[in-house]
């Protein structure tokens, strides 16, 4: 369990100066706060669900925060303590409170203090990255405990992690994250689970965030033989469509994909988009799937686990081989017609 940090975890927790300036309640509580001062409301009323997220300041996070916020919910960040001593996780807390989201300090081994939290809110949402997954259980305790919870969604926002079989040591990632599932299933905890299949941008089988490079303008590197396809979809609109879920009770207890039929492409079609963006022709190189388990099988963490799922979208193909029933599985584009997304032709636009 990883231990909450400094000195601060121990003296405050849980405060939203923010919302000094609406006029609402302030939760200011430590270790050794009485119940009554930590079951004091954060907001006294709101139109639309409160939503918590946890993990805002990481990638996909702060998408998630913003389009929270930019739909309307009153939204909250679980931040630990820590994170706001180090520089650059600092400047994203303060992007997060100009977008309108209300910061709590906390940390999720505060048992009793995260059950508070907890108490005033409707959905709770994390994007905690790859080491950290298994805490998660320290969350699903206490929505367990509160139990007014209406919607949980964990740290998912990848392949549907009960249908693929990646090669190790994605699969012992897989096992970690079908542990979460399995946790909250046996809570009855009401779920969403996203699974929003690859981030738009070049994937570079090394990164875990390939959209933070450009893509290549010296070579592209094309794993197997580059005619797979696979599913890319951009960091807003992967928190747009996941905010669009939590209120729908159509998505309860489901697994949501996100198949955006434009965006349905093989990497050779990927490289074509862009060399035409960039007018040039680049010369390709075969990674091969023996290359892609290689590098896996080295056990470089992340990089391994990035190689691993690479194999296994782009030679396995596990973003489309199986069926979306409709009944424990929804597609997205056909739950929201209405919403339109953006395309990797117009997303690639921004790296010129
Ligand atoms: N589909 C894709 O291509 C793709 C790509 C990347 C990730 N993902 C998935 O998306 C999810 C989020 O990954 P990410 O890459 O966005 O993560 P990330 O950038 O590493 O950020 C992780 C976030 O979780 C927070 N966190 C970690 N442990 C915590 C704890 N114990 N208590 C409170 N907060 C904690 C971190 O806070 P601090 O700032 O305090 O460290 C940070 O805000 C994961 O499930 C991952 O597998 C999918």
């Amino acid at each position: 369990m990883a231990v909450c940090g400094t000195e601060v975890a121990h003296t405050v927790l849980y405060v939203a100066a923010d919302m000094v300036e609406n006029n609402t309640s302030i939760v200011t509580t430590s270790m050794a706060a009485t119940n009554r001062e930590m079951e004091k409301p954060l907001l006294n009323s709101s139109a639309t669900s409160r939503i918590l997220v946890i993990g805002a300041t990481g990638y996909i996070g702060r998408f998630v925060a913003q389009e929270a916020v930019a739909a309307g919910h009153p939204t909250y960040a679980l931040i630990r303590p820590f994170t706001a001593s180090d520089q650059a996780k600092a400047q994203r807390v303060q992007e997060l409170k100009d977008s309108g989201v209300h910061i709590l300090y906390g940390c999720l081994s505060d048992h009793n203090s995260l059950v508070n939290t907890m108490k005033d809110m409707d959905v709770v949402i994390s994007t905690m990255g790859g080491r950290e997954i298994t805490e998660q259980l320290m969350i699903v305790d206490a929505i367990k405990e509160v139990g007014t919870v209406k919607r949980f969604l964990p740290s998912e926002f990848g392949h549907d992690i009960d249908k693929a079989e990646p090669v190790e040591p994605g699969l012992t990632f897989y096992n970690e994250k079908r542990k979460i599932r399995r946790a909250v299933e046996a809570a009855n905890i009401p779920f969403t689970y996203i699974c929003c299949n690859s981030i738009a941008g070049w994937p570079y089988f090394y990164h875990t965030h390939p959209s933070e490079l450009p893509p290549p303008t010296e070579q592209f590197e094309i794993y197997g033989d580059g005619n797979v396809k696979a599913y890319f979809v951009t960091g807003s609109d992967i928190g747009k469509y996941t905010i669009k879920t939590v209120d729908d009770i159509r998505t309860v207890n489901k697994t949501v994909h996100f198949r955006p039929p434009k965006n349905f492409l093989t990497l050779n079609e990927l490289a074509a988009i862009w060399e035409k963006k960039i007018s040039k022709t680049l010369p390709r190189v075969c990674i091969s799937e023996q290359d892609l388990l290689a590098i896996a099988k080295a056990n470089y963490l992340p990089e391994s686990i990035v190689a691993s799922l690479t194999h296994d979208i782009f030679i396995h193909g596990c973003q489309y081989k199986f069926e979306i029933d409709g009944h424990h599985d929804l597609e997205v584009c056909e739950l929201y017609p209405e919403e339109s997304y953006t395309a990797v032709d117009e997303f690639f636009d921004e790296y010129l």
